[in-house]
């Protein structure tokens, strides 16, 4: 059943209400310490297009906003390179504290921040979910029942897969993060290349 925007508003602010106080998470302490925030994520709640990337960096800890720093700058022109803007999508992390010297996510740690995330997918209900690097495809072509078609992401990016999520279905289309397009101009052609197989969902 889809959710009114007024239910599904109150859901996110519950997500962010419990992880403002997740001390269960290894990260928990380095936020506090350093005056960060948890990013919940931002957009559109009624978005049929679902981004998610791997987890905050210094610019999102400090703001609560997901790609806000270089990678969002790119994320954006990738966006208006189809005519879309952030009010038209929804964009999260899978997980959503900042891990130290912007290190990789543990597998620990996306263990315990992914049910915020399947509760996110649940609330928003996308027809698409565009993951941005490898660590959202992995754990969303498992968690959605396809991983006996993960492949690498160099394999996988801009293919789309369809799978079975509790309300319908949806299709996922592996991208790559924005931060390897950002020093390398034939990456950024070829996120911009798999960008336009979005098009034909909007
Ligand atoms: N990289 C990510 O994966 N997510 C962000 O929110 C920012 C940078």
């Amino acid at each position: 059943m889809e959710l009114s925007k007024e239910e599904k508003f109150e859901k996110m602010k519950e997500i962010r209400g419990e992880l403002l106080d997740f001390k269960e998470s290894p990260l928990y302490q380095y936020r506090v310490k350093n005056k960060y925030f948890p990013v919940v994520g931002e957009g559109n709640h009624m978005a049929r297009i679902m981004f998610i990337g791997e987890a905050p960096g210094k610019n999102e800890a400090e703001t609560a906003r997901p790609f806000c720093g270089r990678s969002g700058k790119l994320l954006d022109e990738m966006l208006a390179s189809i005519n879309l803007n952030r009010k038209d999508v929804y964009v999260t992390n899978v997980v959503k504290d900042r891990p130290p010297d912007n290190r990789d996510p543990t597998v620990e740690e996306i263990n315990l921040y992914a049910p915020f995330l399947d509760r996110q997918i649940e609330i928003i209900q996308p027809k698409v979910i565009a993951t941005l690097g490898r660590f959202s495809m992995d754990y969303i072509m498992i968690r959605l029942g396809l991983a006996s078609q993960l492949q690498s992401i160099s394999n996988m990016h801009g293919k789309e897969f369809v799978a079975q999520a509790s309300y319908g279905s949806v299709t996922i289309i592996p991208l790559y993060h924005p931060a390897v397009a950002l020093y390398n101009g034939s990456n950024k052609e070829t996120l911009l290349q798999d960008f336009q197989t979005l098009k034909k969902y909007l």
